[in-house]
């Protein structure tokens, strides 16, 4: 049956959405049903695609190298891992690419003219390959005749890569991306103009993609295509301009067309066709008019990364659990984990080790491993983790790290400990290649796309929803039984549209935020799994608004803290309606009789938390151990607005920097 499905992948006239259905159909009579889920779920996904690259391309009378580099840096947010471009200078097209940032991009071909008008170029963050010049795009053929750029993923890129090696092409990089430059390539050689050639590797396409191909054989054409991944078209004065997101565009003009899945656009100095994939039938389009504001578009619409971050978080979710997440069966599939499966069966005691926010995560991970997966945990941080002289045993225990850059140097110092003693390390990292993703045993991506601002959000409620599936990974690996999988799978299905309902509540933040803007101490409290959330809170709250805020157990109140206490001193207290939630209110009772002033997070329908507080947000209902995921929510909001009304830097607060390499 595997034969057959290659052969579908490889035969031509196969366009995508039948080609699901037919391997959906195949595996529903053959595979057991955790495989028809996972199938579907990713089906569902692709509809709801995430982009992490940018794509530009130009056309026109204008030189190129400009209009792209340009472009790129607007673009830069989507991705900063490599960068890289194309250009046709009337002979040949010349390639610049490197890992880094635009600026060594432009650093890169400061010396070089590249004084063609036509070029194509991307920005790229890592899913298939290490961020290096190799994998940026362009990808290219061996002949070094079709240019590529792509933002998606080709999912069946591996045995078209089989198939075109048999038929004698040699690859050079990782990308699933140097499989369409090869295919176009294979088209080309058999006769087909370029833009037949594109549509005839992209009917063989299984997977997202929004893509720009240019070929030395044919230099004044542009093919632009997209499935599931935006693409425009930006029509100025004697100049086009291809892009996957307007604020590449909007600096030229302002009268786009977006193209729709299954289109292709064949643009050259003279104007633009678009046809049909599968049958050359031309679509008129309409010409829309954009009205952004050209200063906010890297941000969207939001005045800030942060703001935009905290509300991408629903997506973010979907991200994070694609492919991965089985509610049907129970199942968290993991594949960066398949390789040491076995020897995780078998371990005894997991060491978190993580830093800042990725350390609260790892707190609330020890809560969740140990009450469903029965694994005692220790959670440690990176700073004194590393010389304390952990007793590890190579064993039975695991050293697991997480770290949204995968560069902090105090986190890699524990896999590096972990190695020395010969224990495996696992990894929860977002940046593709990172150094601590290349040195651990294994590991899973959070898939959560590039996190600019230098406080974390997005990246940390991924790295909760990770910690959840791992939970079930390894609960399911013992004892916990099908129905508490299945009861936590569903939980983490539902939380993408809960973080939406508080999203709806953010003006209601603002207005509280504003009110609470004069004060200059807080206290957060929080017990249980939210104990952790109460020092992530605090922790926002100081590193954008500069306030002082402490945050820790609502248990310890007694022991110490509660003397500070007054009607100055506001406490935010975490009490969702979980098995702690009397003891949290007890405590509220402790601060209201000192006069402090109390902002709850509390659970929807709740009434008593409101004859105690003085303000109260509500979040939904959800499992207790994914509380956490939903109370931080209001919590990012709280510290986001008040940081500006206090017309803060936010996403570059003093003094840090968002990535810790050095000790
Ligand atoms: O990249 P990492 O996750 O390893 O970074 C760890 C901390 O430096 C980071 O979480 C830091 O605390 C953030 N600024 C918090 O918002």
């Amino acid at each position: 049956m595997v034969f057959y499905i290659v052969n579908l992948i490889l035969s031509p006239h196969v366009e995508n959405t039948k080609f699901y259905l037919i391997i959906k159909i195949i595996f529903v009579s053959n595979f057991p049903s955790i495989f028809i889920h996972s199938l579907d779920i990713s089906l569902a996904l692709h509809y709801n695609a995430f982009i992490m690259c940018g794509i530009v391309g130009c056309i026109g009378t204008k030189k190129a190298k400009p209009i792209l580099l340009d472009g790129l840096r607007r673009l830069e947010y989507r991705g900063y891992d490599s960068a890289g471009l194309a250009v046709w200078d009337g002979q040949t097209v010349n390639l610049a690419k490197t890992k880094g940032r635009v600026a060594d991009l432009a650093e890169l071909v400061r010396e070089q003219a590249l004084a063609g008008t036509v070029g194509i170029a991307h920005t790229r963050w890592a899913t298939h390959g290490e961020p290096s010049a190799k994998n940026a795009h362009p990808q290219t053929d061996e002949d070094k005749n079709v240019f590529v750029v792509h933002n998606g993923i080709v999912e069946n890129y591996k045995p078209l890569k089989q198939k075109l090696e048999q038929l004698g092409h040699c690859f050079q990089s990782e990308t699933d991306t140097e499989v369409l430059a090869h295919l176009v390539e294979h088209f080309l050689k058999q006769g087909a103009d370029l833009e037949h050639a594109v549509k005839q590797a992209l009917r063989r396409v299984r997977g997202t993609y929004a893509v720009l191909v240019m070929a030395a054989s044919e230099p004044d054409t542009l093919i632009a295509a997209r499935f599931s991944s935006p693409l425009r078209i930006g029509m100025a004065d004697g100049q086009i301009i291809v892009a996957s997101d307007p604020s590449a565009i909007l600096s030229h003009t302002t009268q786009v067309i977006t193209l729709s899945d299954g289109e292709v656009a064949t643009i050259n100095r003279g104007g633009y066709t678009i046809t049909n994939i599968t049958n050359d039938e031309v679509i008129n389009k309409d010409v829309d008019a954009i009205e952004w504001d050209v200063s906010a578009i890297n941000k969207g619409a939001f005045e800030h990364f942060m703001l935009k971050e905290i509300f991408e978080q629903p997506e973010t979710l979907q991200n994070s659990f694609r492919g991965r997440l089985d509610p049907e069966s129970g199942l968290a599939v993991l594949g960066g984990l398949e390789s040491v499966a076995e020897q995780l069966r078998r371990i005894k005691r997991i060491h978190i080790v993580a830093c800042g926010t990725a350390y609260h995560a790892g707190l609330i991970g020890e809560y969740m491993l140990e009450e469903y997966a029965g694994i005692p945990v220790e959670v440690g941080i990176g700073s004194e983790f590393r010389y304390r002289n952990a007793v590890l045993d190579p064993e039975n225990d695991v050293v697991l790290v997480i770290s949204q850059s995968g560069e902090t140097a105090d986190t890699l110092a524990a896999v590096r400990e972990a190695k020395e003693k010969g224990v495996l390390s696992l990894g929860i990292v977002n940046v593709v290649g990172s150094t601590i993703a290349q040195e651990t045993k294994a590991g899973v991506y959070n898939h959560a796309g590039p996190e600019i601002g230098v406080a974390s959000t997005k990246v940390f409620v991924s790295q909760l929803a990770v910690l959840a599936l791992l939970t079930i990974f390894l609960g399911r690996q013992r004892q916990m039984s099908l129905v508490v999988g299945k009861r936590i799978a569903q939980a983490l299905a539902a939380l993408p549209e809960q973080i939406q309902a508080i999203l709806n509540q953010s003006e209601a933040i603002k207005k509280m935020a504003r009110a609470y803007s004069g004060y200059k101490d807080f206290f957060y409290l929080g017990r249980k799994y939210n104990f952790p959330i109460a020092i992530e809170g605090a922790l926002k709250l100081k590193e954008i608004t500069y306030r002082h805020a402490e945050g820790g157990p609502s248990g310890e109140l007694k022991h110490g803290p509660l003397a500070m206490i007054d009607e100055s001193f506001p406490t935010v207290f975490i009490c969702p309606q979980d098995s702690v939630y009397d003891k949290n209110v007890s405590n509220m009772e402790e601060v209201r009789a000192r006069h402090g002033r109390i902002i709850a997070v509390a659970t929807e329908g709740n009434g008593e938390v409101k004859s105690l507080a003085q303000d109260v947000i509500y979040i939904p209902k959800t499992l207790e151990m994914l509380t956490p995921i939903l109370s931080v929510v209001p919590l990012q909001l709280f510290a986001y607005h008040m940081a500006r009304e206090l017309g803060l830097d936010i996403d570059k607060p003093r003094n840090i920097a968002k990535s810790a390499t050095v000790e």
